[in-house]
C-alpha cells in the first residue's frame, strides 16, 4: 500500500481563500491576463494522492483532478521519480529534429492499451486541441473529404478550429469569429445563422455559428460568421 506524504483527509486551518491565497490573487491580477479564468481562487502549494494543500496549509480533496486527468493522484512517487530522472537526462530535443526512445515507448504503449486489433500508429502533441486539429488534418489528407462531424454538446478545445467544433457558443466562441466553414454537423442551421435556407437533418448544419436558441442575444452579432465563411 502506498504511503502518502499528506494524510488523505480534508482539514481547514483558515477561511477559504486564506491570506496567502488572497495575496497571490492580487499579484495574479497585476500580472496574469484575465483570459485565463479560474474557478476557485485558492492557490495550491503541493498535493499527495487525492489531497491538495494550499498556500495557507489547508488540505482539500481534489475533486477537479485537472478536469479528470490526474487520475493516478498527486505526487505519486513513481511518477515523480521518472520525471526527475528524465529531467536529469534530457529535457527537450524536438522529436522531429532529433528523436529519442521515450516517444517511441509511448507510441508502443498506446498500441497495447487502446482498443482494436489492427495496425496503430501515434503522434504525440502538446494538448487536446492540438490532437484534435491534427486528427482533422490527417483525416482530410487521407480521405480527401472536407467536412467534419462533431456531436452536439461536444467540447473539443479553444483553438480556432476546435472552437468551431465545440458546441457551446458561450463563453468559448463569443466574439472570436469568423470560424472555418462547414466544420461540424449537428442540428440544421436557420436562415438567420448562415444567410442561406436551413439545411436538412440530421447532419449538415455548419456550426460555424451556434444555435440561435443557445446564443446570448447581446452577443449574437459578434459570434456570427460572415456569409462567405459559413458557405466555404
Ligand atoms: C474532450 C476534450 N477535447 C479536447 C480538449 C482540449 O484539450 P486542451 O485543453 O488540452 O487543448 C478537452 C479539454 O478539456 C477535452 O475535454
Amino acid at each position: 500500500m502506498r504511503e502518502f506524504s499528506v494524510p488523505q483527509e480534508r482539514k481547514l486551518v483558515t477561511e477559504l481563500p486564506g491570506p496567502n491565497s488572497i495575496a497571490l490573487q492580487a499579484r495574479r491580477e497585476a500580472a496574469v491576463s484575465r483570459g485565463a479564468g479560474t474557478l476557485a481562487n485558492i492557490y495550491m502549494d503541493h498535493g499527495s494522492g487525492a489531497i491538495l494543500v494550499d498556500v495557507d496549509g489547508n488540505q482539500i480533496i481534489d475533486l477537479g483532478c485537472g478536469i479528470g486527468v490526474t487520475t493516478i493522484g498527486h505526487a505519486h512517487p513513481a511518477v515523480a521519480a521518472a520525471a526527475a530522472e528524465q529531467a536529469g537526462k534530457l529535457t527537450h530535443t524536438l522529436f522531429t529534429v532529433t528523436p529519442y526512445e521515450n516517444y517511441v515507448k509511448v507510441a508502443e504503449k498506446l498500441q497495447q492499451i487502446t482498443p482494436g486489433d489492427f495496425d496503430k500508429h501515434s503522434i504525440l502533441v502538446n494538448s487536446g486541441a492540438e490532437a484534435v486539429e491534427n486528427a482533422v488534418k490527417i483525416a482530410r489528407k487521407h480521405t480527401g473529404r472536407r467536412a467534419i462531424v462533431a456531436l452536439d454538446h461536444a467540447f473539443h478545445g479553444r483553438t480556432n478550429l476546435t472552437m468551431t467544433m465545440t458546441y457551446r457558443p458561450w463563453p468559448e466562441r463569443a466574439g472570436m469569429g469568423p470560424f472555418p466553414g462547414r466544420s461540424t454537423a449537428s442540428p440544421p442551421a436557420t436562415r438567420s445563422e448562415t444567410g442561406s435556407p436551413a439545411r436538412r437533418r440530421p447532419s449538415t448544419r455548419s456550426t460555424t455559428s451556434p444555435p440561435t436558441s443557445a446564443r446570448p442575444r447581446s452577443r449574437r452579432s459578434s459570434s456570427s460568421p460572415s456569409r462567405a465563411t459559413a458557405a466555404s
